[in-house]
């Protein structure tokens, strides 16, 4: 009261109009509306978008999700704690074994009594490869997971007989010499496995096997063949468009790759990672928008391929390898602990916006794997005795285990920041998924100061009971996680609704869920 007093008249009325802000002298926090109308579906969102990828790299498989002598593992040799952790962060589906590694994976070598398995040279991370985590061992922790299994077979050094005889093996009930080889092994039953990859970013030359889209389009185009012939129930993953380089016509890549692949493809993989380099937080926080434009491009090439194609003929998009990755990167990462990215909130947002990306075009993304599981760029770290959970867990678990059902068309009205490439970008990224009653709102504010004070409105239905809000936010941009501590992570509370109108303030720099009831 002592300040008011203080005030001129002219001064107080402005304060009762314009609120404590003026008092503040500070700026009244920008206002958005965020509309919702039930009936606006953009489609299913395939639970696939939240999966994870485990190559042989690094710490990811030996020492991450397989550490035979561990007093940490089980008697076959996975660790408890990553695989408890996994179980929660809800993997849906895992792509393995790479990678650049899938590009000279011989899948024979990796079958069979542990200790008679060939060690070899491996030449795209430079380490020695033991084989002891096989396809059995993958294949079993998928089960134990509760995942879906996606194998990317080797079209870079492989062979197509290599590609076919590892669908027979794992997936076929006949009697033939891969089947027999399978039961000697300790498996009766086939897998079954639906997804297989068709290579591996065979677009760069940082490949071993790396072809032209034209040689890369015939070649596969054969292994598929193989590969539905020996079971029609596989769905193919092609090798999109993984290398933006300056100069490189990744448009046509798609474009030539699918030409070849129209009649046998049932998606096309993408690939990106972003990050920091500039240390330019509302710059980093827009790469989700370009994420969106290379959605929207491919979308269109495939919209353009497929035109003469049975309307029943689909191809999605599998964006199968994406997140932040900038630090641990370049020549020096080879070896065994490398691309042991150390994550922070500003990470977790991004990884917040791509999410929502994913819903958003949720009518062609039909998978997605964040690269990847354990200690490689990953949302899970560990050493020889502890493991953390990185900052980057915690949108990816509150998407996978709640962004659910129906992808919801959103309007967003609210205030931008300048751009150098997009002009203005949206201060609030948002999405929303439908469940019955179930509606959840993911939305990240790309404010760094300022909250952004919101009206979420439904346009055809009325909240019923309390919303739960999560958020994931921090006091600094920069917080990371370690073994230690955990200064970023999910903090629960509720809020209430009224009729068809939810007010909430999205504080600076953060990613709130909001999950509500519908009446
Ligand atoms: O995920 C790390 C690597 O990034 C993968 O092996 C490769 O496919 C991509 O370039």
């Amino acid at each position: 009261m002592k300040n008011l007093t203080a005030l001129s008249r002219r001064s107080f009325s402005k304060v009762l109009i314009a609120g404590p802000w003026v008092l503040r002298g500070q700026q009244a926090p920008p206002r958005a509306h965020i509309k919702i109308d039930t009936e606006r579906v953009i489609d299913d969102i395939d639970p696939k978008i939240y999966g994870n990828f485990a190559e042989h790299l690094g710490r990811c498989i030996e020492g991450g999700i397989f550490a035979e002598n561990s007093p940490l593992s089980d008697a076959n040799g996975y660790r408890r704690d990553v695989l408890d952790a996994a179980k929660k962060l809800g993997v849906s589906i895992l792509r393995w074994p790479g990678g650049n590694f899938s590009s000279n994976y011989h899948w024979k070598d990796g079958i069979g009594p542990r200790d008679k398995r060939p060690p070899r040279l491996e030449m795209a991370w430079g380490t020695v490869e033991s084989n002891r985590f096989g396809t059995h061992e993958f294949l079993n922790y998928c089960e134990m997971l509760g995942t879906e299994p996606y194998i990317c077979a080797n079209l870079g050094t492989g062979t197509w007989e290599e590609a076919q005889q590892w669908v027979e093996y794992v997936n076929s009930s006949q009697d033939t010499a891969m089947t027999r080889l399978r039961k000697e092994n300790g498996r009766g039953d086939p897998w079954k496995v639906t997804y297989w990859g068709l290579g591996n970013e065979i677009d760069g030359p940082w490949q071993m096997g790396h072809r032209s889209a034209e040689d890369y389009g015939k070649f596969a185009l054969e292994a598929a063949k193989l590969m539905k012939w020996t079971d029609p129930n596989i769905k193919l993953i092609a090798a999109g468009s993984s290398n933006y380089t300056n100069g490189i016509d990744w448009i046509g890549w798609n474009r030539t790759v699918l030409d070849f692949l129209k009649t046998h493809a049932d998606y096309l993989s993408l690939h990106m990672y972003v990050g920091n380099t500039a240390n330019d937080f509302g710059d980093f926080l827009a790469d989700s928008l370009l994420l969106n434009e290379r959605i929207k491009i491919t979308e269109g090439v495939i919209n353009g391929v497929m035109s003469g194609q049975p309307r029943s003929r689909k191809v999605y998009i599998a964006w199968d390898e994406w997140n932040v990755w900038y630090r641990a990167r370049g020549n020096s990462q080879r070896g065994r602990n490398i691309l042991e990215e150390r994550y922070n909130l500003e990470d977790a947002l991004v990884v917040a916006t791509f999410l929502n990306t994913f819903v958003n075009n949720a009518h062609i993304i039909k998978i997605a794997n964040m690269a990847q599981l354990v200690n490689v760029i990953a949302p899970i770290f560990t050493d020889e005795k502890r493991m953390f959970l990185q900052t980057i867990y915690y949108p990816l678990a509150l998407f996978a285990n709640n962004t659910k059902g129906k992808a919801m068309e959103l309007l967003v009205k609210g205030p931008t920041y300048p751009h150098r490439t997009f002009g203005e970008v949206p201060h609030l990224d948002a999405s929303a998924a439908l469940d019955d009653r179930t509606l959840v709102i993911n939305v990240v504010n790309r404010h760094r100061d300022q909250p952004v004070e919101t009206d979420i409105e439904l346009e055809d239905k009325q909240f019923s009971g309390p919303v739960e809000v999560s958020e994931v936010n921090a006091g600094d941009i920069k917080a990371e996680n370690s073994f230690d501590s955990t200064a970023v992570k999910t903090v629960q509370r509720s809020t209430k609704a009224e009729k068809s109108l939810l007010r909430y303030s999205f504080p600076p720099h953060s990613y709130t869920m909001l999950k509500a009831t519908l009446a």
